[in-house]
């Protein structure tokens, strides 16, 4: 390890990557392989060389970096993503890619000597902003998708995931389950839930995707009488309040924020409008009894329109609980830190069917996320990376 490395402070090395991807609106667009997510990764190459940490690739898009054995016996990973959500903000994902660097060099600093193999990872397309199935790189690593099934994924230009990744995915690790003795994801808190700069993740509510496509009939705006219209936006918009109606009702999620319309024109009446919905509960019955009566009212309103719709589930993520052991050992170690649960989805959500898992989480003080206003003070996260280093330390 260099000492230039030993000497550097959360702001320096944040100061890094923070231009990369950024947009004139402040926000990221850093998609999965495209330009600016292939600039992190060749930081995270470079990161790694300096710190003597070779790197492997796991042939799902998702990179390792080696203080130890790789893939040795009892390893213990660290890490999570560098892809954003459209013009999303700067830390969701990175922040823990960027602390588990500097916990490494905390812990040499420090003189640590590791009993097992640790490795920082970078996961590929957690947020699925472009190939559309959210922590596709921790599924494929996991086994929870087909290879086949993830290289078909096609982005809004037509590239599958194949071609973005040179390839057929490698598919899962064989002895995944044997190998890894923990994972620990450090990231933003999202949800106006943590008042100290460092807490402990619960759970993950079960959540998913699901895209409702409402066709009608195509028109002209001025020549078209209103009585004669099948105008699918207008069952899009039905289902959109529906969907909003049902979750404040039961204490759901659900958000309808993507949406696409053909021919897309101001003064036709469109053919088409795809509408995505994300819904999320504190319990899968909740999540599921919310999509049912949304596809209901949506299809009921369709008869009303004269439209038609087809929805098609596109991700589900299962509910998670994380260690509790490991939650409440990391809670005590770091002096009693809260232990919270979350609305957000995380590749540890994804991994922790299969290794003990857990989740550090940085105060953000307005909570907001998925959003160019998303922040966390350099204290926070300098609170964060020395809580990930005493977590790792005791780990390995
Ligand atoms: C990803 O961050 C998600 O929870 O949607
Ligand atoms: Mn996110
Ligand atoms: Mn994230
Ligand atoms: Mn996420």
């Amino acid at each position: 390890m260099t000492g230039e490395s030993r000497a550097q402070g959360f702001p320096a090395l944040w100061g890094e990557i923070a231009e990369i991807g950024r947009t004139a609106g402040g926000g990221y667009l850093r998609y999965a392989l495209t330009e600016p997510d292939l600039t992190l990764r060749d930081w995270f190459r470079i990161q790694a060389h300096r710190r003597d940490m070779p790197v492997t690739d796991d042939g799902n898009g998702n990179l390792f970096a080696w203080w130890g054995d790789q893939w040795g016996r009892g390893a213990v990973l660290t890490g999570s993503h560098f892809d954003s959500v459209p013009h999303g903000g700067g830390y969701d994902g990175p922040l823990g890619i960027v602390s588990g660097f500097l916990a490494v060099d905390r812990l040499r600093a420090a003189g640590h000597a590791p009993r097992s193999p640790l490795a920082v990872v970078a996961f590929a397309e957690e947020e699925g902003g472009r190939f559309g199935l959210p922590c596709l790189g921790s599924r494929l690593l996991a086994g929870a998708i087909e290879p086949a099934v993830a290289a078909a994924l096609t982005d809004r230009d037509g590239v599958t995931f194949g071609e973005a990744l040179g390839g057929l995915p490698a598919g899962p690790l064989p002895g995944l389950k044997d190998r890894v003795k923990a994972l620990v994801e450090l990231h933003i808190e999202q949800g106006r839930q943590l008042e100290v700069p460092v807490g402990v993740a619960s759970a993950i509510w079960p959540h998913g995707r699901w895209r409702f496509d409402f066709t009608g009939h195509g028109d002209h705006a001025g020549t078209t009488r209103m009585a004669d219209r099948r105008d699918p936006m207008l069952t899009f918009a039905y289902t959109v309040l529906a969907a909003n109606e049902e979750a404040r009702l039961t204490g759901a999620h659900a958000t309808m924020a993507r949406v696409e319309a053909e021919p897309n024109a101001t003064n036709a009446i469109p053919s088409l409008v795809r509408g995505w919905l994300d819904a999320r509960a504190a319990d899968p019955a909740t999540m599921d009894a919310l999509v049912e009566v949304v596809v209901k009212r949506a299809t009921e309103r369709a008869g009303r329109d004269g439209t038609e719709v087809v929805v098609t589930p596109e991700s589900l993520s299962a509910e998670v609980t994380f260690d509790t052991a490991l939650a409440g050992r990391i809670a005590e170690l770091l002096g009693g830190a809260p232990i919270l649960p979350t609305g957000a989805g995380h590749d540890a959500g994804v991994l922790s069917a299969h290794v003990p898992t857990a989740m550090l989480f940085v105060r953000n003080p307005t909570g907001i996320s998925h959003s160019p206003a998303e922040h966390a003070e350099d204290a926070d996260c300098e609170a964060g990376v020395e809580a990930l280093a005493t977590v790792l330390g005791e780990l390995t």
